[in-house]
Parts: structure tokens; C-alpha cells; sequence
């Protein structure tokens, strides 16, 4: 059934006026419910061949009780082509929630960091302080999917870091290894800011000469706006790009020199510095045939500088291999948004989703977060215009903070996650019933314990189904019949489509992802070129370099001749094994241990997070 209706279309271009350019009869697009039980909050996204996810939570617990679907264990993996697939646990055994990640060179995920939390279950450790952690994820092989001997990928562990790291960014290099940019010794309490900064850096593998972790200037200045710093690869050297609060640094990983010679975003339209808790969402462009594969950073919303309880709409873009790069502010999106998501389309065009218009990210460690009012309509922008259009389709679940969207192989957007957005009743004092959902009325629900609340976990997968795919005609999609596993840089290497090779106009290469916060440093699109075309047969040139297209496991779409995509197909580009010397550690094998004694859990009142007083609160 869709969602779509006249009236609510009418609406929301009543809202957009002078906003922005809208074109007159924007295509609806439309939502369904996809998953109603992921077994975990989907705070932690990240994106497997096989149309897998891995979903990492935060450890539940009081007031809400362990999480009974999973008990109490944080991570699963999920089957996301088939929404009645049950979810399937497997354990990750030092707590990764506020952990980063990114794809390595092989397809395995790298998670590193998290959270202190522990927990054990009659008097047994089952998951470890996490802040040091180092854990590679292992997907299943297509065939031992197909054979029915993979069910699921590994957990390994490897050696930890020599340090906390709570809020990290990964970005995997050129060359397949790792940076590992910030994140603090602790979770942050902007109450009390006193031996949590870890304004370092560091590289996976681990570099040796010298000494590790590294300082960075940039994210002692911007503390505590340092957290998920914007970390990305250059695709013209081998420097890598690193934005917190408004400043950026280019890191050269070679003599990890740094170069200070972009110029401060500049902040005087009103924006608060653009990383967390007014967290902004930044993605790198298409790299297409037409802008000659030029990198172009996009950063949208954000805080309001004057009312940082309101939600900016701006967005600045930056092309850093430019010599003389600087920021320059670009259309607004076509609403204000806190927290969104940024999901590039295989059409070249860019999804705005989720998010809020109200409040801060964080909250006050796992009973309430800040944000409200979410957005439900997506922002469909045109990088080639610079035209941001509100989607009249609605989503029928709030995302706010702790949500996640990423696009699957066939083509589809997923939303998931959200936690906790009960602020309606915990500022109205309803501390018994924490787990009343933002939006229901209080007196449908019987507050007379936690018992009988509902709990506030985003488990549901909404699916949105772009403008581009609805009331399509399979036999014209151009989909990939077949492909080879694996192509080296400036290779060309034959694909086979559906249909003719003369209907097919575009072949786009989209990197997996894997995303939290806002934060998805994998995401990128990168468009071959097509060498010659024969029957069914296309010849494509695999990606330049690791510069352009850090090596790793990517979607290869086939647009038709209206630009329609097919659905993808993994390759791999690069060499697999580059960067990649880990020790490996099968995760069953983690030394039993005491759980650590420190608790993350806090006091707080109710009359502090109300109104202006609501900054000095933030924590996770
Ligand atoms: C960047 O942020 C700092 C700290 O908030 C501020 O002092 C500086 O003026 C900002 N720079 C620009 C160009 O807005
Ligand atoms: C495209 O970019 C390359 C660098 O990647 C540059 O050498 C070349 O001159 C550019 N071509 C055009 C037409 O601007
Ligand atoms: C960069 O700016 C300097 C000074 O404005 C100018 O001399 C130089 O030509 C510029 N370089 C490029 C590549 O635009
Ligand atoms: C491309 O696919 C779409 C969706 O099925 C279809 O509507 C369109 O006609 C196709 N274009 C061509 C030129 O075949």
C-alpha cells in the first residue's frame, strides 16, 4: 500500500517554499516496514556480501533489563534480502558499541574501540570493557553461502590498542591499511570534561619506528568537538583528509606530516561546529566521468550556532586535492537536520534521511537521548544541479539518535536503529515508564512501572524504495548477470548484463559500507568507464588506483539507458592482501577475565537536561 498521499505531498512543498529548488512533481518514492525484529538496536551498521548486515548494540540494561531477544549479547547478523530471516546472534566479546569501523582490503571489517561497559550473567564475564578493542569480522565466502556451510561470518580478535578510544573514525587507505583517528579515553560527559581527551592517532596494522599513538593538533584544539572526526582518503595523493569542529588537516601517512593549507570552514552562517553532539553528516561525492573523477567532500546540517537546540539545514562542500581548496557553502538541504544520514544513490544522486529537527546527539547513558522531533521525509539531492527535493513519501519510524541507513545490492535504502527517544515523558518527570516511545500519548499508557512500558528500541528495518525503482519493469533494469570476484586497478575486465550491451549507458562502482552516528567513511561511488560493448558483454576499466577507490569489496550497478540501475553485484578491487598483515585470534579464545569494576552508569536529574541546562548533561 503506498504512503504516499496528495495532501501530505501538498504540505510538505508548502514548507519547502524559497527554501530551496524543488522541481514541481518530485516522484514520491515509498516506505515499507522490512525487518520487525533485527534482535538488537542497529547502531553499529555494517554491510557484508550476501546481502548480510552486522548490527552491534549497546549493552542493555537497567532500567530496561538485558536485551531478552539476544541475552544480553550485542551483536548479530542479519539476512536483509528476506525480511522473515530470523536475526542470528554471534557474539562479540569486548563491548564495541561507540566503536569504529571500516571495510579492509580483504572484505573482513575492522572494529576498534568502544565502550567500558560489561556485563556478565550469573557471576560469568560474557562481554569486556571494549575501549582498547581490536576485532576483525569475517564474512561468509558466497560459495559456502550457497553450499549452506556458512551461516554466519567470525569474530576475531586481535592485539588491542595501546589505548582508549570511545567515538574513533577508521578509514581504510589507499594502500589497505587502516587510520584510526580520535575517539576519547571515556565516554564523554560534558559535565565533567577532565582526563578523556585522546587527541591521537593511530594505524592498522600498527606502524612501527617512532612513537604511537601520535598527537594531533587538530583534535587537541577541537576537543570535545572531536569525536567521529570526517576522516577520508585524497584521491589525488596519498593524504588522508581529517574535519572536526571546523577545522581540517591534511595527514600525509607516509612521515605523517601535516598540512594546515585548507582554510577553516567558516561558520558564520549560523552553524555550530559540525561534529558531535551537533553532529552533521559528510560524504564524498560521485566521482563520475563528467566531473573527471574529481573528490568533492559534502558536509549538510547540524546545529544552529544561535539556538544550538535547532537543527541547520546548510551544507559546505570542499574539493581537497585542489591546491587552493576551500569551503564553499552550497544549497541548503531541503529541511534542517540533526544527525542525518547521507546514502549515495547509484544514480549519482544522494538520499538525506533520517535525523531530527530538535535537540542535541547523545543522552544521559542509556535511559533517554536529547534528540526530537525526527525527520521522517528523505532529501533527494542532485550533485550535478545542486538541488536538494523533499520526498513526499514519509517513513512511518522515527530515526534518531543511534540510527543508521545504508543501500542494498538490489537498489533499496535501509533505515535502522534508534534508542531511547522517550523525552516527551523523561522531562515530563514519567521516570517509571522511560520506555513510552516518542510520540504516543501518556494516557494510552498505563504508567504504573517499568513493567508494563513499552521498551525504546529501534528493532524494526524500514525499507524506502528510491523514485528511480518504483513500478519498474525488471526485463529493462539493466541488472549484472555475471562478473569476475576480483579485478586489479586500471584493469579492464569483462561484466555481463541482463540485457544488450548497447542499453546499458553507465556502470557505477558504490564501496560497502558500514556506518554509525552519521559517520560512514567506506561509502563511495566511483564510475567506470566502459572500454567496448559486444551482445551482452561490456568491458569495464576497474578503478585507477587506491587513491580514487580504496581497495576493498564494492557493489558494481549497471545503469539502463534511462538511468535506471539494475541490481549489483560485489567485486573486489585492489589487492587483497595489501595492508593486511593481522594477527589472527579466533574471538572464542579471549582470556577470561574479571569484569572491570567501574560502571558506566550515572545519575542524573530530570531538571537538568530541560532547556538551556541540557549541554552540561551529554554523554553517549
Ligand atoms: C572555527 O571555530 C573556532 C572555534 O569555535 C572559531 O574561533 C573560529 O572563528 C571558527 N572559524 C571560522 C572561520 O568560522
Ligand atoms: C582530470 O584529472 C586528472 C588528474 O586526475 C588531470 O591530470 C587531467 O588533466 C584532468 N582532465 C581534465 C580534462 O580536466
Ligand atoms: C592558488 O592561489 C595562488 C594565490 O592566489 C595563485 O597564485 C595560484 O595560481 C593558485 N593555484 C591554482 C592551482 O589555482
Ligand atoms: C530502464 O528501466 C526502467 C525501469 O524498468 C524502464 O522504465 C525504462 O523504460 C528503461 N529504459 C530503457 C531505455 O529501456
Amino acid at each position: 500500500m503506498p504512503v504516499y498521499s496528495g495532501r501530505r505531498r501538498a504540505a510538505a512543498l508548502l514548507v519547502l517554499g524559497g527554501i530551496c529548488a524543488v522541481s514541481s512533481d518530485p516522484s514520491p518514492g515509498q516506505w515499507e516496514t522490512w525487518h520487525r525484529n533485527t534482535g538488537v538496536t542497529c547502531i553499529h551498521n555494517l554491510l557484508l556480501p550476501n546481502d548480510r548486515l552486522v548490527c552491534i548494540e549497546r549493552p542493555q540494561e537497567r532500567p530496561y533489563g538485558i536485551n531478552l531477544n539476544t541475552m544480553g549479547e550485542t551483536a548479530v547478523e542479519i539476512d536483509i534480502s528476506q525480511p522473515d530471516q530470523p536475526f542470528q546472534i554471534n557474539p562479540i566479546h569486548k563491548n564495541a558499541f561507540c566503536g569504529g569501523h571500516a571495510q579492509l582490503a580483504d572484505g573482513t571489517v575492522l572494529v576498534v574501540g568502544g565502550d567500558a561497559r560489561s556485563l556478565e550473567a550469573d557471576g560469568i564475564p560474557f562481554l569486556y570493557d571494549g575501549r582498547k578493542g581490536v576485532r576483525l569480522y569475517r564474512p561468509c565466502e558466497a560459495d559456502a553461502v550457497a553450499a549452506g556451510t556458512c551461516k554466519k561470518g567470525t569474530w576475531e580478535d586481535q592485539p588491542e590498542m595501546s589505548t582508549n578510544r570511545w567515538y574513533p573514525t577508521v578509514t581504510t587507505l589507499q594502500d589497505g591499511s587502516a587510520i584510526i583517528v580520535g575517539g576519547t579515553m571515556d565516554h564523554l560527559d560534558f559535565g565533567s570534561l577532565d582526563h578523556v581527551d585522546n587527541p591521537t592517532y593511530e594505524y592498522f596494522p600498527p606502524k612501527t619506528g617512532g612513537t604511537w599513538p601520535r598527537q594531533l593538533d587538530l583534535l587537541a584544539w577541537a576537543f570535545p568537538h572531536n569525536l567521529y572526526p570526517f576522516v577520508f582518503q585524497l584521491a589525488e595523493s596519498n593524504h588522508v583528509f581529517v574535519f572536526a569542529s571546523n577545522r581540517t588537516v591534511l595527514i600525509d601517512p607516509q612521515t605523517d606530516a601535516v598540512d594546515h593549507r585548507i582554510p577553516d570552514l567558516p561558520l558564520d552562517a549560523d552553524q555550530a561546529p559540525m561534529t558531535y553532539p551537533h553532529s552533521a553528516t559528510a560524504v564524498v561525492l560521485p566521482m563520475t566521468i563528467a566531473n573527471n573523477w574529481t573528490m568533492t567532500i559534502q558536509i549538510c546540517g547540524g546545529s544552529k550556532l544561535s539556538d544550538q537546540g535547532a537543527a541547520s539545514a546548510n551544507c559546505y562542500q570542499i574539493s581537497p586535492d585542489d591546491p587552493n581548496a576551500s569551503w564553499k557553502r552550497v544549497a541548503d538541504l531541503a529541511t534542517a537536520r540533526l544527525m542525518p544520514d547521507s546514502v549515495l544513490l547509484p544514480t549519482g544522486q544522494v538520499l538525506y534521511l533520517n535525523g531530527v529537527s530538535r535537540g542535541v546527539a547523545g543522552g544521559n547513558g542509556g535511559q533517554v537521548q536529547y534528540a526530537q522531533d525526527p525527520v521522517f521525509q528523505p532529501d533527494l539531492y542532485d550533485p550535478t544541479s545542486d538541488t536538494h527535493t523533499l520526498l513526499p513519501a514519509a517513513a512511518s519510524v522515527g530515526r534518531l539518535y543511534h540510527a543508521s541507513a545504508l543501500l542494498t545490492q538490489s537498489g533499496h535504502v535501509l533505515t535502522t536503529g534508534s534508542e531511547m527517544q522517550n523525552y516527551v515523558d523523561y522531562v515530563a518527570g514519567r521516570t517509571e515508564c522511560w520506555g513510552v516511545p516518542l510520540g504516543m500519548d501518556p494516557s494510552d499508557h498505563a504508567p504504573t512501572g517499568e513493567a508494563v512500558c513499552t521498551l525504546p528500541f529501534g528493532h524494526t528495518i524500514e525499507r524506502f524504495t528510491p523514485p528511480y525503482l518504483q513500478g519498474v519493469d525488471e526485463a529493462t533494469r539493466a541488472h549484472v548477470a555475471s562478473l569476475p570476484e576480483s579485478a586489479s586497478y586500471g584493469q579492464a575486465f569483462a561484466v555481463t548484463a541482463s540485457l544488450p550491451a548497447d542499453r546499458v549507458q553507465r556502470v557505477v562502482a558504490l564501496r560497502y559500507t558500514s556506518s554509525t552516528h552519521g559517520l560512514n567513511t567506506d561509502q563511495r561511488l566511483v564510475e567506470l568507464v566502459i572500454r567496448s560493448r559486444k551482445d551482452t558483454q561490456l568491458e569495464v576499466v576497474a578503478p585507477r588506483d587506491g587513491r580514487r577507490a580504496p581497495p576493498g569489496r564494492w557493489h558494481l550497478f549497471l545503469l539502463n539507458a534511462s538511468g535506471v540501475p539494475g541490481t549489483a553485484r560485489p567485486i573486489m578491487f585492489g589487492d587483497s592482501t595489501t595492508g593486511i598483515k593481522s594477527t589472527r585470534q579466533k574471538s572464542g579464545s579471549v582470556s577470561r577475565q574479571s569484569a572491570p569494576t567501574t560502571t558506566a552508569w550515572l545519575t542524573f536529574s530530570a531538571v537538568g537536561i530541560a532547556g538551556a541546562s541540557m549541554l552540561a548533561y551529554l554523554f553517549l
